[in-house]
């Protein structure tokens, strides 16, 4: 349930917001304990306190839904996470990484921003997220909200295009390479990350391959890239193998190089979703670390004959990689896809919506 008052406070509070009382409440979607969907409660928590003179209380307008939620939910991470957070207790927890709203409070450190700003960021992992009526943000993780963009839209850009920043130009090496005529394939063409790297890429012209399921042809294409696979399609592995070889491969669907066919030539097959985490979780931190190591060093041993290397890609919450991405966004070079739209209270039914595995760009939940 909403809490009405609540929610009036906040948007009285947007101008006067020193006001602002650390008893006073916010409606938010938190998690006691993890498990599954119906561990998401909606109910009273209390308005996070500025701590920090860098930090921001933003009034939440919209939020994306990305698969680190849905994940989270059920425990994903929770040693790595925990130990960012210094050990301290993370329930209640809130989730949502990314946020588009207005400044409703701010540190006597922050100077480029004034409350009642709109803006438009991000809460790294281990942070309070954004599935609530106001977050608190870093000054040096939010910028201005691009004006031609609704919260909604803006909201849509910021972890995905982070994440394929960071996938691309960390892991991948962008930063420092040679842009222009790199040929890219984009494997999950249609996805929250596939959308954005897509653009991404092509703003920096590479030549940009990318795959999609038959019915997300049309608006793979209309992005833009040079050449769409139909991942439906019988011929699809030989269609993908007559046009390599690729620079990188940058696997945006989770496909896993052990499902790289042997046949497809590449330099650097790059994966977001590294068993890291999840060995940590399975054994320690020490151990994971030992574990995930060792997979890495396997995987590229094993390919290291034929050329190939295997990497892994994070999100990185980078102020470079924030500005670098919102000019491009503010340029136009990169727009938001949005798959669909749910009303904060019925966040639930986005997540189940983004678990179904076949995302045609962002869900988005707006408290409009
Ligand atoms: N490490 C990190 O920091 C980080 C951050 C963000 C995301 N990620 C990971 O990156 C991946 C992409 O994230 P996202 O937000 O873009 O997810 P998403 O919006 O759910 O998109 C995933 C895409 O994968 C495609 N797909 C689904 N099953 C497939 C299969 N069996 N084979 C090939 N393609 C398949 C789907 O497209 P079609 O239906 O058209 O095939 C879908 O559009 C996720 O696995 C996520 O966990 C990692």
């Amino acid at each position: 349930m909403i809490i009405r008052n609540s929610l009036n406070q906040i948007r009285h509070f947007s101008q006067p917001a020193r006001k602002l009382k650390t008893a006073q409440k916010m409606s938010a979607w938190s998690i006691h304990s993890y498990g599954d969907i119906e561990e998401l409660q909606l109910g009273e928590n209390r308005i996070p306190v500025i701590s920090d003179p860098e930090e921001i209380l933003v009034e939440v307008k919209a939020a994306s839904v990305n698969p680190i939620d849905s994940f989270m939910l059920g425990g994903y991470g929770k040693t790595s996470f925990q130990v960012l957070r210094n050990f301290q207790l993370e329930f209640p927890l809130i989730l949502g990484r990314d946020f588009s709203g207005t400044i409703i409070n701010k540190g006597h450190g922050v100077n480029q921003f004034n409350i009642g700003d709109e803006v438009y960021g991000f809460v790294p992992i281990h942070k309070q997220g954004s599935f609530a009526e106001a977050v608190l943000a870093s000054q040096c993780h939010i910028l201005p909200k691009p004006t031609q963009l609704t919260h909604e839209q803006s909201a849509a850009l910021v972890y995905a295009t982070m994440t394929a920043w960071s996938g691309l130009f960390l892991a991948g090496n962008l930063l420092l390479k040679q842009k222009k005529g790199l040929r890219v394939l984009v494997l999950g063409g249609s996805g929250g990350v596939g959308t954005a790297a897509i653009q991404l890429l092509k703003s920096q012209g590479c030549f940009v391959f990318a795959t999609c399921s038959k019915d997300a042809v049309a608006l793979v294409t209309s992005l833009g890239p040079d050449m769409v696979f139909d991942r439906n399609d019988p011929d699809f592995i030989k269609n993908v193998q007559n046009e390599s070889k690729y620079h990188i491969i940058f696997d945006a669907a989770n496909m896993g190089i052990q499902n790289i066919p042997n046949s497809w030539q590449y330099e650097s097959y790059i994966t977001l979703n590294s068993p890291l985490l999840v060995n940590n979780d399975k054994y320690g931190l020490l151990g994971g670390l030992i574990t995930s190591a060792g997979n890495l060093i396997e995987s590229n041993i094993t390919r290291m004959c034929s050329g190939k290397s295997v990497r892994w890609g994070y999100f990185v919450p980078s102020n470079s990689g924030f500005r670098f991405i919102h000019e491009l966004i503010c340029r136009g070079k990169i727009r938001p896809v949005i798959q669909e739209q749910f009303k904060f209270k019925d966040l639930p039914r986005a997540i189940e919506t983004l678990r179904k595995g076949h995302s045609r760009g962002k869900i988005v939940v707006t408290h409009d």
